[in-house]
């Protein structure tokens, strides 16, 4: 099978390209990355050399692009995106034209050359705030800030080629991924990161927004299943089933690295912010899914993952991020 992954250069596309190559040495993958500030070359340095891998450097807006590396692949799975929920309240123009734009020039590529299959990866973020129970994947999208309308934007888009034009649209829906290699702007490596050079840890609010949190090899899992045997036409959410509160994650991480609890400060509020994340698994669990990491262990292996590569996020740290950071936290 010739599968094109976008966005595989970061977090989730990295681990996935890595996992499937593990998996299925039948398996061909092109990487379509643009290498934006998120995006590293050095999260696939251990497999960039194998046969079946090739890396192209390409914005999924441009067509022509986009068209010479869709011809002549069977699957194509869509990662590409802007994902920080802070910097598109800051400028939202990018989230709209990577997330939204990108998503209808790879689906008209797509549909152009006939690709068999195509996976759209969404978010849970796209169901907006839940007070109480779980969205399922038949609920109202309601989503609350620009990053994820864009990405809401894009599952509608993606499923309605399925509706109008008969395509093989897939849209999967996981919830907040936590693992190595994520870039440390996210809730989980920035505590982290900032925990083990004993820096503050800023939390929002009062700490006690809720988020479903999935360990990223889990996700590569769901996705491969969902690449095999979904249907095509449908929506699967994929939740981690592992609700935790903001401050529960900054207190996991203290006591994991052993530094006290004065480096938890409040910060205001971020604008528009969700407080709860929710989302029903079920429908992908009668698929055949099963969860295979406990979160305490999976937050353990994170934990020890940042630990070990302190060089990976070092150099992250001191470079363009540093501006980024100042702006956020000097609100
Ligand atoms: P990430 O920010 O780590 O990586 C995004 C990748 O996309 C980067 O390699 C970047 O260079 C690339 N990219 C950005 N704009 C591009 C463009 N115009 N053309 C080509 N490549 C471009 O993101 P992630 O956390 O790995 O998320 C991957 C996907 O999963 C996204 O679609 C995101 O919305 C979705 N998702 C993420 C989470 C999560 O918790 N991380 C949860 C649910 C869904
Ligand atoms: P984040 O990792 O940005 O993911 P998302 O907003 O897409 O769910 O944030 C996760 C939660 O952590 C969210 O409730 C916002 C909160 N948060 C903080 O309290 N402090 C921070 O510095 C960051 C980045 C996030």
């Amino acid at each position: 099978m010739n599968i094109l992954v976008t966005g595989g250069a970061g977090f989730i596309g990295s681990n996935f390209i890595r996992y499937l190559l593990g998996k299925d040495p039948d398996c061909h993958v092109t990487n379509l990355d643009k290498l934006t500030y998120c995006g590293n070359l050095e999260n696939l340095a251990d497999i960039e050399n194998m046969p079946n891998y090739r890396f192209v450097r390409g914005d999924v807006t441009e067509v022509k692009r986009v068209e010479e590396v869709i011809r002549d692949v069977d699957c194509v799975i869509n990662f590409a995106a802007e994902t920080h929920v802070d910097r598109s309240i800051m400028n939202a123009s990018e989230f709209i034209m990577t997330d939204a734009y990108g998503t209808y020039v790879l689906l008209e590529a797509a549909r152009k050359y006939k690709t068999k299959r195509f996976l759209q990866i969404s978010t849970d973020e796209v169901y907006g705030s839940i007070p109480s129970g779980a969205a399922n994947e038949e609920d109202r999208l309601n989503p609350s800030n620009p990053y994820s309308a864009s990405k809401a934007g894009a599952d509608l888009l993606a499923r309605s080629y399925y509706i109008t034009y008969d395509f093989p649209v897939i849209v999967l829906r996981p919830s907040n991924n936590f693992g190595q290699y994520q870039y440390p702007e996210k809730l989980i490596p920035l505590f982290i990161t900032n925990a083990l050079m004993d820096m503050s840890m800023p939390l929002y609010g009062d700490g006690k927004n809720v988020r479903d949190w999935l360990y990223v090899e889990d996700t590569c899992r769901a996705i491969d299943l969902v690449l095999r045997d979904g249907k095509i036409g449908e929506v699967y959410n994929i939740s981690g089933g592992s609700k935790k509160t903001n401050i529960e994650i900054a207190e996991i991480i203290l006591k994991e690295l052993n530094k006290p609890k004065e480096l938890i400060k409040f910060v205001r509020d971020r604008p528009g912010h969700d407080r709860r994340y929710s989302i029903d698994g079920a429908k992908l669990e009668r698929l055949g899914f099963v969860k295979k990491f406990v979160f305490e262990d999976a937050m353990k292996k994170t934990i020890d993952w940042y630990r070990q590569n302190r060089q990976w996020w070092e150099k992250i740290k001191s470079g363009d991020f540093k501006n980024y950071y100042k702006k956020q936290y000097a609100r």
